[in-house]
């Protein structure tokens, strides 16, 4: 595992007010859509746990670490970065019907979109909260038009809560047995407490070959390996 130094230099609050925090950083340490950082502020005392980190938004320079982030940190904190971790997103570049769904929240999805956008794709959108500025070829949908989209698509890219996903089969219409027609990765986006360090079990999903960690088999998995 790499470690880095980064430093806080701007507070934002994004889309929804929550405040998030713009992170300089060596190229190296800027995690992919779906992975993430463990980082540690040494100046904020009674910081015990480490912070996990997703990017919302990527710059060469650095990265905007989307919500939450640990209330203590202001501009000029300095950080311990360690990774990035776990498995992010594996796309096929070549995929044209890109259906991105964001359960509750888009900020971990969206460095996939202009990416995507490069390569020509189609980008639809799912989602029922408030989104950032998108650019105007993304289309946005809400979750109940998933169902139809399924024939469209030709990948699926989830953030999708571990609480929810015992309800995805319903939210896609799909019939107990029925497979979805499409590949599909899912960043499954739970407590990662320890994030690796102690094996604490909190972020265990099941899979079909029994519990799996969050923090360290994922975040982000193939749907079909889930037990959903
Ligand atoms: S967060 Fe502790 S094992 Fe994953």
């Amino acid at each position: 595992m790499r470690t880095y130094s980064g430093k806080v230099v701007e507070l934002q609050s994004d889309h929804l007010g929550r405040p998030t925090a713009w992170v300089t950083c060596p190229p190296g340490a800027i995690p992919a859509p779906g992975q993430y950082l463990k980082s540690h502020a040494p100046a904020v005392i009674g910081e015990v746990l480490p912070a996990v980190l997703f990017a919302a938004e990527t710059t060469p320079q650095g990265f905007r670490a989307a919500s939450p982030i640990p209330p203590e940190w202001l501009p000029g904190t300095s950080l311990s970065l360690w990774g990035p971790l776990g498995n992010g997103f594996r796309l096929d570049w070549n995929v044209r019907h890109l259906a991105l769904v964001a359960i509750e929240d888009v900020s971990r999805l969206a460095p996939l979109i202009p990416r995507l956008l490069e390569q020509g794709a189609d980008i639809t959108l799912f989602v029922n909260a408030s989104t950032p500025p998108l650019p105007a070829s993304v289309e946005v949908a809400p979750l109940s038009a998933l169902p139809e989209a399924l024939s469209w698509a030709d990948f699926m890219a989830l953030d999708l809560p571990l609480s929810k996903l015992s309800g995805l089969r319903s939210l896609l219409a799909l019939m107990p047995d029925q497979h979805l027609p499409c590949p599909a990765q899912a960043l499954i986006y739970t407590a990662m407490p320890c994030a690796g360090l102690a094996e604490c079990g909190v972020c265990a999903v099941p899979t079909r070959r029994g519990w799996k960690l969050a923090c360290q088999d994922g975040p982000v998995f193939d749907l079909h390996t889930l037990e959903w």
